[in-house]
């Protein structure tokens, strides 16, 4: 049965916590596409099908006319960053887009400028902007940028607004005490609770208005108990952890089919070179470490090496990053994997991806802030696992194992839409119409 969705009327506005190379390709990339000058690729939600209904139907709409998303000539874009430049001038300095299409949309860009930002440096010691605001404590700043959000709001006659966090990767930081209950959090934002980082402040504010919430990053931000409980309270969808791109897709691409083909893996060593902001924060090794637990979950639980130790249970995985300046946004990764076939026999693959990082992440900000907004319009509140697909470290509820599966992960998106549209799963068995096609032959 088809479920009651809210009518996507209206403006929506995005708003970005960290305007810097991936925040600003996303941006200067749609105001580019409705000027009609590029295609939105790799969003799935612009160019991507569905198939509805039996494979004999040939029913593969876009997904964009199957459920009602925002248009993107109904998006205003907003957000804060730590320095006050103007998002044309942040998209110059992050080197990503050609000038030339950067000139073709000056004039857009240079009319979103970023809000102050809640920063501090003991989360992320290679940024010096101070762009930033200033409290009493960390609920005054919660405040202060639920005031921000609804201001927007009224200054863009927006009908619903939706967050992507693409700031900076923050220090690791574990699960404590103070994220276990929205009672104990809100009591560390007015102690200033060394535990609650910028990224919570933005979510618990988000969360607070019932403006849905996605991390691109893999900070914990709206991973941890306090938020999930204040996003059901406030019947808010969230999402996270850190966007799935470069060395990490063809890492969930290319596992997910050794594994079906029951090969083994001895080791995988994956390796990048990058030069952009994003490489200089994680050039300090807090920052790095919160990185590097996201991308090592990936394997483990693709293989699942307790349930077949002969294939993976000898498995090394290590992942190395590199900052080097002269690559910018360019990332240049390398895996090598050693694998093994027949009787043991040992083979080795080699992959050398020259990616662009933010053009890889752009369509799927994109992505998020729409699906986010449709999941908020149909009611669907707390984490939204079907969009594991976006990221490197899906949030799951506690005790579920997350799905890395990229394959599995679109099975189950799909899934979600046709289900919320009221149209059959599909399970690809077939054999409820396979007889008749071969009667009919
Ligand atoms: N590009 C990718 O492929 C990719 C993939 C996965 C995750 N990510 C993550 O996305 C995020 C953005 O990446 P990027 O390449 O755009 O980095 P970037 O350094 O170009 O941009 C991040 C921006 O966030 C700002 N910022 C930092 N802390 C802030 C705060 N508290 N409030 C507001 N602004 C803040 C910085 O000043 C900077 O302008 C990073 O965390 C990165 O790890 C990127």
């Amino acid at each position: 049965m088809k479920q009651n969705i809210a009518p996507a009327e209206g403006k929506l506005g995005i708003l970005i916590p960290g305007l810097g190379a991936v925040g600003t390709t996303m941006i200067a990339g749609v105001i580019a596409v409705n000027k009609g000058l590029s295609q939105p690729v790799g969003a799935l939600t612009q160019m991507g099908n569905i198939r509805l209904g039996k494979r004999t139907e040939n029913r593969y709409p876009l997904i964009k006319d199957f459920v009602p998303l925002a248009n993107l000539t109904d998006i205003v874009f907003g957000g804060w960053d730590v320095y006050a430049d103007n998002v044309f001038e942040a998209a110059v300095n992050a080197k990503v887009l050609e000038p030339m299409l950067l000139h073709a949309v000056k004039p857009e860009l240079e009319a979103i400028k970023p809000m102050k930002a809640v920063f501090d440096r003991e989360y992320i010691k290679n940024l010096d902007g101070t762009h930033i605001k200033e409290g009493k404590s960390k609920y005054d700043l919660a405040e202060q940028v639920i005031n921000d959000i609804e201001q927007f709001k009224k200054d863009n006659n927006c009908s619903r607004v939706v967050i992507v966090w693409c700031g900076s990767t923050e220090k690791y930081i574990e699960t404590s005490a103070v994220h276990e209950t929205i009672e104990a959090f809100e009591a560390g934002l007015h102690n200033n609770d060394p535990a609650i980082a910028p990224s919570m402040i933005y979510a618990y504010a988000a969360l607070k208005l019932g403006v849905p919430f996605a991390n691109g990053a893999p900070n914990l931000t709206v991973d941890i108990p306090a938020l999930e409980s204040l996003a059901k309270q406030t019947q808010t969808p969230i999402a996270g952890k850190d966007f799935k791109t470069g060395q990490t897709l063809m890492k969930t691409v290319l596992a997910p089919g050794l594994h079906a083909r029951a090969l083994g893996i001895k080791g995988w060593f994956s390796t990048n070179i990058l030069g952009n902001r994003d490489g200089l924060v994680l050039d300090d090794p807090d920052n790095f470490k919160t990185k590097e637990v996201s991308k090592l979950s990936v394997l483990e639980d693709i293989l699942q090496p307790e349930i077949n130790p002969a294939l993976y249970g000898d498995l090394y995985h290590k992942v190395r990053i590199n900052y080097y300046p002269p690559h910018g946004d360019n990332k240049e990764s390398w895996d090598n994997i050693d694998i093994f076939g027949w009787l043991g026999y040992s083979m080795q693959i080699k992959i050398n991806f020259l990616c662009r990082d933010s053009i890889l992440a752009a369509p799927i900000v994109l992505d998020l802030a729409l699906f986010m907004d449709l999941a908020k319009r149909s009611n669907m509140s707390g984490i939204q696992e079907w969009l594991s697909f976006y990221f490197k470290s899906p949030q799951t509820l506690p005790g579920l194992r997350p799905e890395h599966d990229i394959f599995k992960q679109l099975i189950k998106l799909q899934n979600t839409l046709r289900h919320i549209m009221g149209e059959d799963l599909i399970t690809h068995l077939g054999l409820d119409y396979y007889q008749d096609v071969v009667e009919a032959l």
